[in-house]
C-alpha cells in the first residue's frame, strides 16, 4: 500500500493564495506602515515641541537682574559674575552694562579701583568707566549689553554684546 506524503507537491505550491488570505495580509501591512507613519508624525512633533520650549528658556535666561538701582552709587563699577559683566553706573546715574572681554586680542579686563580704569592684564590696554579705549592697543571701547531699568531694577540682556566704535550718551539706560 502507497503512502500519503505531507509534504508539498508542485501542484500545490503553484495554487494561488486565496483571496481571504491575501486580503488579511494586506490589511497587515497598511496597519503596519499607518503605525510607522503615525510614529514618525509624533517623533517630529515631539522634536519641535522640545525645541521650542528649550528657545523660550533660553530667552527668558538672557536677562540677568542685576540689583535694584539704589544699590549702585554713581561713578562706581561692579562685577556681575552671573552675567559675566561690569555694571557701571555713570557719574550722571546712567547705567552701562560692559563686556569683560578686551577688544584687543579678548582677554578678561578687570577693574582697577584706585586708577579708576579698566585693565587688561595681556598687553596693557585700559578703559575708562564707559568703556572708552585710555590707551592701546585695544582698538574700540569695551562691548555692551543693553540695559533697562524696571520698576526700580537693573536688568540686563546678556544674548550679544553690541560692538560699538564710540561711547555715546544714548548708550546708557537712565531712570
Ligand atoms: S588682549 Fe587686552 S590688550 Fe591685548
Amino acid at each position: 500500500m502507497k503512502r500519503k506524503s505531507k509534504e508539498a507537491t508542485p501542484a500545490m505550491e503553484n495554487a494561488p493564495v486565496e483571496p481571504g488570505r491575501r486580503r488579511f495580509f494586506g490589511w497587515l501591512w497598511a496597519m503596519i506602515g499607518l503605525a510607522a507613519v503615525a510614529e514618525f508624525c509624533w517623533v517630529g512633533v515631539s522634536f519641535l515641541l522640545a525645541r521650542k520650549e528649550r528657545s523660550a528658556k533660553a530667552a527668558g535666561a538672557r536677562i540677568v537682574t542685576a540689583g535694584s538701582v539704589d544699590t549702585f552709587s554713581p561713578d562706581t563699577v561692579t562685577a556681575i559674575p552671573s552675567g559675566q559683566f561690569f555694571l557701571a553706573r555713570l557719574p550722571d546715574g546712567g547705567f552701562l552694562a560692559l563686556s569683560r572681554t578686551c577688544t584687543h586680542l579678548g582677554c578678561s579686563i578687570h577693574w582697577d579701583a584706585e586708577k579708576s580704569r579698566f585693565q587688561c592684564p595681556c598687553h596693557g590696554s585700559s578703559f575708562n568707566l564707559a568703556g572708552e579705549v585710555l590707551s592701546a592697543p585695544a582698538p574700540r571701547p569695551l562691548d555692551c549689553y543693553p540695559v533697562r531699568i524696571e520698576n526700580g531694577l537693573v536688568k540686563v540682556d546678556v544674548a550679544a554684546p553690541r560692538r560699538r566704535d564710540r561711547f555715546e550718551p544714548d548708550q546708557a539706560a537712565r531712570i
